[in-house]
């Protein structure tokens, strides 16, 4: 075989930006929507959250926002940045840098305001026809992300959201209405953003509450069970609707370090480590791995796996595998049970194996805490592909930080153009070596909400858009140097990373 040592990506590589529509459309009650989770998560300021993640919404605390109760709080994701109706412009400004690719997702609840209709809401189906259509005119292919982080809010109230089974079929329903409707429109698809997520944001990432349930770590396998059935059942459904659509596995890639040569470090990274193939392996293998068997049964979890699950599983991997990835992480052995990662060490009694976070004294990091390190891309895609050999889509990297519109109504991020040219190159590198890489969309081209904390001033974008935390702000958008830069590297195919 012919490996493509000089590292050009291949013609039909797709380069792009990624979204999710919680983060992007705004218009949260037009066009007949329901109700999402992420329409529930209020805004708090970076001082009083700490920067952690603010994501994580009660029952009790949605009962009270339903109720009018918390009418003076703000929620920065039923506003987004106003792509509802600004998506014609913004389109315009991705189809000017050359995008070949958009990532967004369908927002479930435009489309079953309510997740167990009967009926779909035409509105909805129709925004989406518009946006494709608009893409299109430009050449631009839209990726769809079924679920992003935006549950029906009713699923999570009324049935407890993934972890219970019923949701497996009012998602297919809402999967197969849209591959229907759009199957000449799309062809790439992912089932779940960042599927791993549930493990730490059980709320964002399938309206479970989980507070409500006596056994979080049952609860937990358990709603990731479903999602990975459902995510298997709706694979198969694609392909016999359009043969022609592509269906991947995205995982929010958690890449660990060992602190240091000390072999128990070492173990601790590699059980870190498999946090992520348990998912892959779960999608591009179609089985669970044995040390997640090993695990359950030493946690005594036991779920509901049926014999027909697992076919469903293995009879139906995905085309392609793709991971977001922002930073590395770096974890050393410890005995300290109250900073243990969720982790699948095996056996009882070597619990000194057990990961426990630690800083890499070699990596900076960002305003929020990420650990910048472009070589860590390289390790992962390798890692991946070795393991796998399906084909790897980067769906998702990039800075997220303050910008400063100047007068000059520009924003000279060169610190964005930096931290992106060191991750691609370290792409092409793996392309030398023979990995097949089919696309890249970096987070959030247009300024966006962060998912983790709300704000708008985190942003990732080629494209600035003039809104405070608040929602004050023109939402007019500007166009960043990195914006130029962006263009340069798609008209070139990534050979020109050194941009304007
Ligand atoms: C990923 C999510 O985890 O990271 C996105 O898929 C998210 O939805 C992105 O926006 C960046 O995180 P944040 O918190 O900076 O928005």
């Amino acid at each position: 075989m012919e490996v493509n040592v000089k590292g050009t990506f291949p013609d039909s590589f797709l380069w792009g930006g990624a979204t999710a529509a919680n983060q992007l459309e705004g218009a949260y009650n037009e066009g007949g929507k329901g109700f999402s989770t992420a329409d529930m998560v209020k805004f708090v300021s970076r001082n009083e959250s700490s920067g952690t993640n603010t994501e994580t919404v009660s029952l009790d605390e949605v009962k009270h926002i339903l109720n009018g109760d918390r009418d003076e709080e703000y929620y920065p994701k039923r506003w987004g940045v106003d792509f509802y109706h600004q998506y014609k412009e913004d389109i315009k400004l991705f189809a000017e840098m050359g995008f070949k690719v958009f990532r967004m997702s369908i927002n479930w609840g435009r489309i079953y305001p309510n997740g167990d209709d009967e009926v779909p809401n035409e509105k909805g189906l129709k925004f989406y026809d518009d946006v494709f259509d608009e893409l299109l005119k430009y050449n631009i292919q839209p990726l769809v992300t079924l679920s992003h982080y935006e549950t029906p809010l009713n699923l999570a109230i009324a049935y407890g959201g993934w972890a219970n089974r019923k949701i497996i079929d009012f998602y297919i329903k809402y999967a197969e209405t849209v591959f229907k409707r759009y199957k000449e429109k799309v062809k790439y698809w992912m089932p779940f953003n960042e599927i791993n997520m549930m493990l730490n944001l059980p709320f964002t990432a399938g309206g479970v509450f989980i507070e409500n349930h006596d056994n979080e770590l049952k609860t937990i396998f358990q709603a990731l069970h479903y999602q990975m059935v459902a995510s298997a059942k709706v694979t198969k459904i694609a392909q016999e609707i359009n043969p022609d659509f592509k269906i991947g596995s995205m995982l929010g890639m958690s890449m660990y370090y060992p602190k240091s040569s000390h072999p128990n470090d070492i173990l601790a990274a590699q059980y870190a480590n498999r946090v992520n193939y348990h998912f892959i392996d779960i999608q591009a293998k179609g089985e669970y791995p044995n040390f997640t068997w090993a695990y359950l049964q030493k946690n005594n979890i036991s779920l509901d796996i049926t014999e027909e699950d697992l076919l469903i599983l293995k009879e139906n991997t995905v085309d392609y595998i793709s991971f977001s990835y922002y930073y590395s992480l770096c974890v050393g052995a410890s005995e300290d049970k109250s900073k243990r990662l969720i982790a699948f060490v095996p056996e009882r009694g070597h619990d000194e194996f057990h990961p426990m976070k630690v800083a890499n004294p070699y990596l900076e990091c960002t305003e929020w805490g990420f650990q910048i390190d472009p070589v860590g891309l390289r390790v992962a895609i390798n890692e991946v592909w070795d393991r796998y050999h399906k084909p790897i889509f980067i769906s998702e990297n990039g800075l997220g930080t303050i910008d400063m519109l100047g007068e000059d109504k520009t924003v000279h991020d060169d610190y964005r153009i930096a931290y992106l040219k060191d991750h691609i190159e370290q792409m092409k590198e793996c392309v030398k070596e023979g990995v097949e890489m089919i696309g890249y969309t970096s987070w959030g081209p247009i300024d966006i909400v962060s998912a983790g904390t709300s704000e708008r001033s985190k942003r990732y974008g080629y494209i600035y858009v003039d809104a405070d935390d608040y929602g004050n702000g023109t939402f007019n958008r500007y166009k960043k140097d990195s914006f130029y830069w962006y263009k340069k590297v798609i008209e070139t195919n990534g050979e020109n990373l050194e941009g304007i």
